[in-house]
């Protein structure tokens, strides 16, 4: 892993001066005071970090602290946050190739595996064009599913409808699938909770992989797993980002109150 990177702290909204610290090259996603009402409830309130161009980034808290809603703004997938998101030097709003093109820059991984009721071919090719498909080099394939952990399950039944799949498979099939777009940035949001010991283990090392070449930003409840990826922490409570910074110090020295809690009994009174 780029330990340049992991001395790149998350920045919270409190210290905004910490902004200048990052070489504005080093950055490929910056969010200041993001917030997002959904049906009258304020659920993300003015939350800002960045991330930096590569290395793991890891986003932890409670049940309903909004990691899942935070993810989905960064990938548009809601759009009436008020605050900035820039990503790679573009506003999110004003992205060159309109949102459709941001998403296939940015892969989300979502929490529940979605999946398109065709074969597991078919959806590992599902976003890229006919062109695409029709240029994609003949190992391709083969070589997302080995990034995701799922080639020796798979190899011999790629026709068969992805249905057929159990949970963990088809949240392995997920990640393939934004694989094949190539993305420059991945959101996975607890990629591996349904997953054996042994594909969680091919996972964390093919996250560990890709993100020498980009930002990777992983929510999960799995505090080893927290501590064995390594890089930046950003911890939430109630739609708040409470603290970030470098996975070693916050897990040996945790600087409030509520992380400490957090990582003590598993909950926050942040309110
Ligand atoms: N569309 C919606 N309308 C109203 N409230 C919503 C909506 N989506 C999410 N929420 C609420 O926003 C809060 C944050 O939800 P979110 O799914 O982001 O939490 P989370 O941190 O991902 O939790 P978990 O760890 O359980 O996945 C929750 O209280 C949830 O009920
Ligand atoms: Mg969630």
């Amino acid at each position: 892993m780029n330990t340049k990177n992991n001395k790149i702290a998350a920045i919270p909204a409190e210290v905004p001066q910490q902004v200048a610290a990052h070489n504005a090259g080093d950055i490929s996603l910056h969010a200041s005071k993001l917030s997002l009402a959904l049906e009258g409830k304020n659920i993300l309130r003015n939350i800002s970090f960045s991330l930096p161009a590569q290395g793991i980034n890891i986003l932890i808290g409670p049940s309903g602290a909004g990691k899942s809603t935070l993810l989905r703004c960064l990938n548009l997938l809601h759009t009436d946050w008020c605050g900035e998101l820039r990503i790679m030097g573009h506003h999110a709003r004003c992205w060159p190739e309109g949102e459709d093109g941001l998403r296939r820059t940015i892969g989300l991984i979502a929490q529940k595996p979605t999946l398109f009721p065709c074969s597991i071919q078919q959806n590992i090719v599902f976003g890229l064009s006919r062109t695409e498909r029709n240029h994609m080099p003949e190992n391709r394939i083969e070589k997302v599913l080995k990034q995701a952990a799922l080639w020796d399950e798979v190899k011999n039944r790629l026709h068969d409808q992805a249905a057929t799949l159990s949970v963990g498979q088809q949240q392995r099939l997920c990640i393939a699938r934004a694989l094949m777009l190539s993305p420059k940035m991945l959101l996975l949001d607890e990629p591996t909770a349904s997953l054996d010991p042994r594909s969680r283990q091919f996972i964390e090392a093919s996250l560990l992989e890709l993100a020498q070449n980009m930002p990777v930003l992983c929510v999960t409840h799995d505090i080893e797993q927290a501590k064995r990826l390594g890089g930046q922490i950003i911890f939430m409570c109630e739609g708040r980002l409470i603290e970030s910074g470098d996975s070693k110090s916050f897990f040996k020295h945790p600087n409030r109150i509520e992380s400490r809690e957090f990582l003590q009994w598993s909950v926050c009174d942040c309110s």
